[in-house]
């Protein structure tokens, strides 16, 4: 049965975690250490009493504050290596990892002292049999004009990203304001993704606008699709990939989602679980299964569909995806 072993220990994808959502208390105080960060927070237990959010904007100000510490390409790796070592524990035998650069440039970090770092964070980690991957994220509170330089670094960097993807505060920054850079992306051979966080203010226009009309291949969170059953019906027949996120969502909305996951599920959408921002949220991908298992009775069919769904919802070669399935 679906014993917390059992949940570890079923391979796993994981396609909805953010490297900067990885950084934990601990490794947060040795980074300011080493760089010699002051920050408000002297002990683990005070940089945890900060983890107080029920909402994405204050989320996400606590998350920003924490990168002044991560400044040399050293920092990104070992931030990175922190996490694979976790995805190997947890049997996450592919990854792909979201990054937000311009957060990073924005503080004066080079774009490839992050990418550098954690690009060789990923090599390294096929001597832990984890498959890594990078996903660079545009901040949608960032201009357009912003996002478009940092294609344009991107672009130059082909062989090391796989896919683009959009995050940080949505509220009055929806998808088609990077329409342009979307397209420019999906013509360079980009895999495309887009956040639609829980229960935000325009979700379901944010959601129809990615699949009619910016093609994204997946949805992150996205689960407020169960409001239009004809967006639901879309989805499951393009096989629209969306990442639910259980724990992220007990503290962002008022539920895990595990309902709306279940019904999508019939419906034969594609979507899978997975862990954010652990260091955040409290828990990485096995605690996320966890969670929803317990607290909405979940099948061992169900289980299983969720976890062969993140395979089938990866950026991996068809041939590849025989492998694990
Ligand atoms: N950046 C990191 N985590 C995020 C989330 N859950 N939603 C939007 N932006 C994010
Ligand atoms: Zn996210």
């Amino acid at each position: 049965d679906l014993t917390r072993d059992f949940l570890e220990k079923m391979p796993k994808a994981e396609l909805h975690v953010h490297i900067e959502g990885t950084l934990e208390p601990k490794l947060k105080l040795e980074l300011a250490e080493r760089n010699h960060v002051e920050l408000a927070q002297k002990t683990i237990e005070e940089v945890k009493a900060t983890l107080q959010y029920d909402n994405l904007a204050d989320f996400l100000a606590v998350y920003y504050e924490a990168m002044q510490v991560l400044q040399t390409k050293q920092d990104f790796y070992d931030l990175a290596m922190a996490y694979l070592k976790k995805a190997a524990k947890n049997n996450v035998r592919h990854v792909e990892m979201f990054f937000d650069p311009q957060a990073h440039e924005s503080r004066g970090i080079r774009f490839e002292t992050v990418l550098n770092g954690l690009y060789q964070a990923t090599v390294d980690a096929r001597a832990l049999n984890v498959d890594a991957h990078l996903v660079m994220c545009f901040l949608r509170d960032y201009s357009r004009n912003n996002a478009q330089k940092t294609l344009e670094k991107a672009l130059q960097h082909q062989d090391k990203i796989l896919g683009i993807g959009l995050d940080s505060d949505e509220h009055n920054n929806p998808p088609m304001k990077f329409y342009y850079q979307f397209a420019k992306a999906g013509e360079a051979g980009f895999h495309i993704t887009a956040h639609a966080d829980v229960d935000q203010v325009d979700s379901i226009v944010h959601i129809k606008d990615l699949l009619e009309v910016i093609n994204a291949e997946r949805i992150d969170h996205g689960t407020n699709i169960v409001e239009n059953e004809n967006l639901v019906a879309f989805a499951a027949k393009q096989k629209v990939g969306f990442t639910s996120c259980p724990l992220s969502n007990g503290f962002l909305s008022p539920d895990l989602k595990g309902n709306e996951v279940k019904y999508l599920l019939e419906q034969g959408v594609r979507v899978c679980l997975n862990s954010d921002d652990p260091a955040y949220f409290g828990g990485y991908i096995t605690d996320n299964y966890e969670a929803e298992v317990e607290k909405y009775n979940l099948s061992a069919d169900e289980v299983k569909a969720l976890a062969a769904n993140s395979f089938k919802m990866s950026w991996i070669s068809e041939e590849q995806k025989q492998f694990y399935l």
